[in-house]
């Protein structure tokens, strides 16, 4: 294979740069010509293509975001867009496409690569950790320090006050920032959406604590949970809790920036490296990933299709450390 294209693609996450510079380092290594693709799948489908060189992606691993710049491509979903982009890889006689992005990018991955035989490996880049055949993904450990450094503030000062906080992460649809962030910060509950917590359960576990003469209490809420956001969250709670003042804080979009972890920036420059000799080797319709440190390949269905539990251990430690 002598030239590939690579690009960014669906939600941001610290480290897509540090894969990037991977791709294309380890592409230049083997002698072949590497194409950086504009706004993801929407600069496929329209020719947004340029030769990148080596010193293309000097000085980019330590910055967050992506310098491709990224996008969640509605146009892409059609066969036209499809074809579009298609036309744009042949018409240049790019032979093989690295993706970077997160489950709906998986998704188009799979589907790309089918309709038109076309040789592509994914890099998991996502800060939801949601992927199925990696045990982390691109961006997830910057965003869970991110959120564990405002934990930290926000303790600060519902320490001082005697306030109960419910602190939102994000996550999708997945528990995994939510559960790793209580842990860091030491929250009295996580709610996340892979298990069942009531309102009533919320309240028990608040009480408890004010029994053992805790004055604060953080609560670490998932954006999916089926209890609604950490505001709907509060007002239910408020309607059964009045001698206590109770603030809600959303993280929101900070979880995304920032310069990326050293964990983050070794993970990515692992998994571009992986995703070029997948390549080469032949090896592709797959997403790298790493499972207990070593470099794994899950074919794209299996990765998209296969839920990715959270880890029980993970959820007992929360119960039992604030019992
Ligand atoms: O997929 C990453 C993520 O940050 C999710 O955690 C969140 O639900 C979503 O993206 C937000 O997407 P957007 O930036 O498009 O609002």
């Amino acid at each position: 294979m002598k030239k590939i294209a690579v690009l960014t693609s669906g939600g941001d996450a610290p480290g897509m740069n540090a894969a990037l510079r991977a791709v294309v380092r380890a592409a230049t290594y083997y002698g072949m010509e590497v194409y950086g693709v504009k706004r993801g799948f929407d600069g496929l489908i329209q020719g947004d293509i340029y030769k990148m060189k080596s010193y293309s992606v000097s000085n980019i691993i330590s910055l967050g975001g992506t310098i491709l710049k990224t996008a969640r491509s509605v146009e892409f979903h059609s066969k036209e867009g499809r074809d579009k982009a298609f036309e744009h890889l042949r018409s240049r006689d790019i032979e093989g496409l690295v993706v970077i992005g997160g489950d709906g990018t998986m998704n188009a991955c799979l589907r790309f690569s089918e309709a038109y035989s076309f040789p592509v490996v994914g890099i998991p880049g996502t800060i939801n950790n949601d992927l199925y055949g990696t045990d982390f993904t691109i961006g997830f450990d910057t965003a869970v320090n991110t959120a564990l450094d405002a934990i930290d503030k926000i303790r600060d000062t519902a320490n001082s006050h005697d306030r109960i906080f419910f602190v939102e992460v994000m996550g999708r649809d997945a528990g995994y920032i939510a559960i790793q962030t209580g842990i860091g910060g030491g929250a009295e509950l996580v709610m996340v959406p892979e298990t069942e917590t009531s309102i009533q359960d919320v309240i028990s576990t608040l009480q408890a604590g004010w029994d053992r003469s805790k004055s604060a209490s953080i609560v670490v809420t998932a954006e999916g949970n089926a209890e609604g956001s950490a505001l709907d969250i509060a007002q239910k709670v408020k309607e059964h809790i009045n001698n206590k003042d109770i603030k809600i804080t959303t993280l929101g979009h900070i979880q995304r920036g920032g310069a990326p972890s050293a964990f983050d920036r070794i993970l990515s420059s692992r998994l571009g490296l992986a995703a070029v000799e997948a390549l080469r080797n032949g090896n592709h319709g797959k997403m790298v990933g790493i499972i207990k440190d070593e470099i794994s390949y899950t074919d794209f269905k299996t990765a998209i299709e296969t839920p990715k539990p959270l880890n029980e251990e993970l959820v007992r430690l929360v119960e039992i450390l604030n019992s």
